[in-house]
């Protein structure tokens, strides 16, 4: 069954050019685009979107970065789309990601990572629904 997930091309991608090379990857792996923004969050909107992340000693670094520029939020879809957009960004750490994968090509460091996916259907459920709500009545 198709699934959708929640994905961000974060502030340092956006910054160094490669959203039109990370789409062209999303696109050429099989992965619909349903919705698709560039916007700058604010530090609201990234507070509610990182909020399981607040006890976390990296917290306002996190909050920090994604606001300081502009990000791509979309949700693709796709069978097994949570799964397989994870895969496809590789490790959380670009130094430790496979070869191939968005984050090895296009990350510089655990923080500036180039990307986001959701990390199950749960969190999917909450990213979408944050941006946009008619998708997950
Ligand atoms: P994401 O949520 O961004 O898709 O990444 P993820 O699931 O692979 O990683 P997660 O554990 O959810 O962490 C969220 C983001 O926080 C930053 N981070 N910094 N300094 C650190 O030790 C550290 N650990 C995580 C990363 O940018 C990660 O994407
Ligand atoms: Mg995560």
């Amino acid at each position: 069954m198709s699934q959708h997930t929640f994905a961000i091309i974060k502030p340092d991608a956006v910054s160094a050019k490669y959203s039109g090379q990370i789409i062209d990857i999303i696109e050429k792996n099989g992965f619909k685009i349903v919705k698709m923004q560039k916007l700058q969050f604010t530090k609201k909107q990234a507070e509610q979107f990182y909020d399981i992340h607040k006890e976390r000693p990296f917290f306002k670094e996190l909050v920090d970065f994604i606001i300081s520029s502009f990000s791509i939020i979309m949700v693709l879809e796709k069978e097994n789309a949570i799964a397989d957009w994870r895969k496809l960004m590789g490790a959380t750490d670009p130094l430790k990601a496979d070869v191939g994968t968005i984050r090895k090509m296009f990350g510089k460091n655990i923080g500036n990572n180039a990307t986001h996916g959701s990390d199950g259907e749960e969190t999917a459920k909450k990213e979408i629904g944050q941006f946009y709500p008619e998708l997950v009545k």
